[in-house]
C-alpha cells in the first residue's frame, strides 16, 4: 500500500531521514518504533506529503484516502466535538447527512458520545486525543495513521484506545501506528519497525507471535550500542 525507498530528509544541515525503507502492506497494522528524535513523524509527514524529502522516493496509489491523527492535535477553541467533526467533514466533501452519521458514530467509538456538545477548549488532552482519532476515521480513509495516539490518555483510555486500534484491525484496516507504549503496539501490530536517526534498526514480524516476543526486551535489545 506504501513503500518508502531510501527516504532522505533533512532539517538545518542534520540527516533526520537516512535512507530509510519499509513497505506497508494493505490490511496490516504496522508499528513505527523508536526514540525520541528517531524520525518517526518526519516519516509520517512525508508520507502524507505534508513534508518534501530531500531524496528518495514514497511509492503509493494517488487515489489512497489517509486519515491522519497528529501527534499534537489542535482544534479551534471555540467549536464543540460535534462542530469539529462535521468541519472536517466537510473540508472532505462527505455529505451532510452522511457526515452527521459519522460524526455520531465515530465520536462513540472513541467514548466521547457524551461530550460531544462541549466545547473543545474546556477538552482535556486525552479527549482532544480521542477526537483527533476521531476526526481521522472520517470518510472510512483506506489507510489510518495514528502519531501517538495513546499519549496523554488514562490507563481507562488507553484499554479503549488499544481495543478501538485492535476492533479497526479486525474490520481489515491497514493501520500504521507509531507510539511509545510498546506493550500496547505489541499487543495490535503485526509487524514493527525500529528506527534511530532516521535509519532502520530493526524491523520484528509480531504476526505469529506466541507470546514469546517481548517489545520492550526487543526494543532494548535492538539500541544496546546504537548513539541515540
Ligand atoms: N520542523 C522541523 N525543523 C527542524 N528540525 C525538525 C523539525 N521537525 C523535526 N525536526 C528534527 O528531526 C528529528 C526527528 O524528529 P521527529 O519529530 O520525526 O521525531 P520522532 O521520532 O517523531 O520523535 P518523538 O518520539 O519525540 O515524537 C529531530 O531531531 C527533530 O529535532
Ligand atoms: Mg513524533
Amino acid at each position: 500500500m506504501i513503500t518508502c525507498n531510501e527516504i532522505i530528509k533533512h532539517y538545518d544541515g542534520k540527516k533526520v531521514l537516512d535512507g530509510l525503507s519499509f513497505h506497508v502492506k494493505e490490511g496490516e497494522v504496522f508499528g513505527l518504533l523508536g526514540p525520541n528524535g528517531a524520525g518517526k513523524t518526519t516519516t509520517i509527514k512525508a508520507i502524507l506529503g505534508l513534508t518534501k524529502l530531500d531524496g528518495g522516493e514514497i511509492k503509493k496509489n494517488p487515489e489512497l484516502h489517509i486519515g491522519y491523527s497528529p501527534e499534537t492535535p489542535y482544534f479551534h477553541p471555540f467549536l464543540s466535538a460535534y462542530e469539529v467533526m462535521l468541519f472536517y467533514a466537510k473540508i472532505q466533501k462527505i455529505p451532510a447527512q452522511l457526515a452527521v452519521q459519522q460524526t455520531l458514530e465515530f465520536l462513540k467509538v472513541v467514548g466521547l458520545e457524551s461530550e460531544m456538545n462541549k466545547k473543545v477548549k474546556k477538552y482535556s488532552k486525552g479527549m482532544l486525543q480521542r477526537l483527533a482519532v476521531a476526526q481521522a476515521l472520517l470518510g472510512e480513509p483506506g489507510l489510518l495513521i495514528l502519531d501517538e495516539p495513546s499519549s496523554g490518555l488514562d490507563a481507562f483510555g488507553r484499554v479503549e484506545m488499544k481495543k478501538m486500534i485492535l476492533r479497526l484491525k479486525r474490520e481489515g484496516r491497514t493501520i500504521i501506528l507509531n507510539s511509545h507504549i510498546l506493550s500496547d503496539v505489541e499487543s495490535v501490530a503485526d509487524r514493527v519497525m525500529i528506527i534511530n536517526k532516521g535509519r532502520l534498526v530493526r524491523s520484528v514480524n509480531l504476526n505469529h507471535d506466541d507470546g514469546s516476543i517481548n517489545l520492550e526486551n526487543v526494543f532494548l535489545e535492538a539500541l544496546k550500542g546504537e548513539s541515540l
